[in-house]
């Protein structure tokens, strides 16, 4: 058990005096909808079994003290919940702080401070949303520490806020959304204009979720994400000029085709482009799925990876090798870049019996291409976060 040995690291580090909880958050692989979540858009992610162990005690005064088994080079990182901020030396502590900033910004202060350990199989950087899964984490673990009235949902939010204002990355809601209402055996359809939801059964028969993870890493601070994200705002208010809407998920692709000449610039009208044909496609995608037409569902996930190579522009030709490998061999039903870009990971579906190919032949052709190897994951799909002692 996973856990066990994160407990046994704390009970070292701080003792296994008072009452100490044991949680759990999941990483996320979102399906289809990308970078369509802070455009009002649709996106399909769900919950995986891989994630993020914390285990942690309250303490009497205001101290923090945190240490990641994934970071043991960084030793015990102490601080206070007076006057959070984010810091440098903070490193990946500024993931759990800024979500106690965050509860104190929404009226609920953190008091007390904690020890902390955590402890993910995410691998990090990946795509698979590492951060989002430390920060729903965090607001777990707090609702279950000073009895905050917050809903699942409400860690969610919580979560994204703090991730944009207190570290600084402008990301929408559907890692966090994803890791905190996740559901074994389900992707979310989730409208991120409205926040309405509904679960889909995945029923993959003969087949599995394959994650091909690029080991090119990728931080959204550095990256390209929050310029894409102003493209698309630029777009947005031009085409409000000639059309009444309130976000680039509000127009059909007839309508798009109609009035982008509105968009001044080429690149604009391009990220545009893919805002609005992606959201359209995670609508058909999930018709798909109902109506049992994996093999649609598929074809849908390879036209989104076309329209992130060539009109978002956030693959790269690490992404690009592992899908454009991934397509090649039979018994692939659909494959994509998942996350932000830029490096990362890839989702793939693939029948049972093409999944050993799969790994041999697409690794075997990036690490001749790339230079490095890809790492490989059938994964399967979880629940969101859970206490576990
Ligand atoms: C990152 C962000 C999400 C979303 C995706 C792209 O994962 O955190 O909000 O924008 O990129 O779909």
């Amino acid at each position: 058990m996973i856990w066990e040995e994160v407990l046994a690291k704390f009970k070292e580090l701080f003792g296994d005096e008072g009452e100490i909880g044991v949680y759990f958050a999941p990483g996320r692989v979102n399906m289809i909808g990308e970078h369509t979540d802070y455009n009002g858009g649709h996106v399909f992610p769900c919950a995986l079994t891989i994630g993020t162990y914390g285990v942690a005690r309250k303490r009497e005064d205001k101290k923090l003290r945190f240490y990641s088994m994934n970071f043991e080079e960084l030793g015990v990182l102490e601080s206070s919940v007076e006057g959070l901020k984010p810091e440098k030396e903070a490193d990946w502590t500024n993931y759990p702080k800024g979500v106690m900033w965050a509860f104190g910004e929404k009226g609920m202060k953190v008091e007390l401070g904690m020890d902390l350990v955590l402890f993910g199989n995410i691998p990090n950087g990946s795509g698979l949303s590492s951060s989002a899964s430390v920060e729903v984490l965090t607001g777990f673990i707090l609702r279950d520490m000073f009895g905050f009235d917050v809903t699942n949902q409400d860690l969610a939010l919580i979560g994204q806020y703090s991730e944009n204002k207190f570290n600084g990355v402008n990301c929408g809601i559907m890692d966090q959304f994803a890791i905190a209402m996740g559901k074994a055996g389900h992707a979310i359809f989730l409208d991120t204009a409205t926040l309405k939801y509904e679960y889909a059964p995945i029923k993959l028969e003969n087949a599995k979720i394959v994650i091909s993870c690029s080991n090119k890493k990728r931080g959204l601070g550095d990256s390209k994400y929050n310029e894409r994200r102003s493209e698309c705002e630029t777009a947005l208010a031009e085409i409000k000029e000639v059309i009444d809407i309130q976000t680039l998920g509000d127009l059909t692709e007839e309508q798009f085709e109609q009035h982008k000449d509105a968009i001044k610039s080429d690149i604009c009208r391009k990220r545009a482009k893919h805002a609005v044909y992606e959201n359209q496609r995670t609508i058909k995608a999930v018709a798909a799925l109902q109506n049992n037409d994996v093999k649609l569902f598929g074809e849908l996930m390879n036209a989104s990876h076309v329209s992130l190579r060539d009109d978002y522009e956030v693959t790269g030709v690490e992404l690009d090798t592992l899908v454009e490998e991934a397509w090649k061999i039979d018994g692939v039903i659909g494959s994509r870049m998942t996350g932000a870009g830029f490096g990362g990971c890839t989702v793939s579906i693939v029948k049972d019996e093409a999944v050993d190919t799969f790994i041999e032949k697409v690794g075997s052709a990036y690490k001749d291409k790339i230079g490095y190897a890809a790492d490989f994951y059938v994964v399967e799909i979880g629940d969101g976060p859970v206490k576990l002692a």
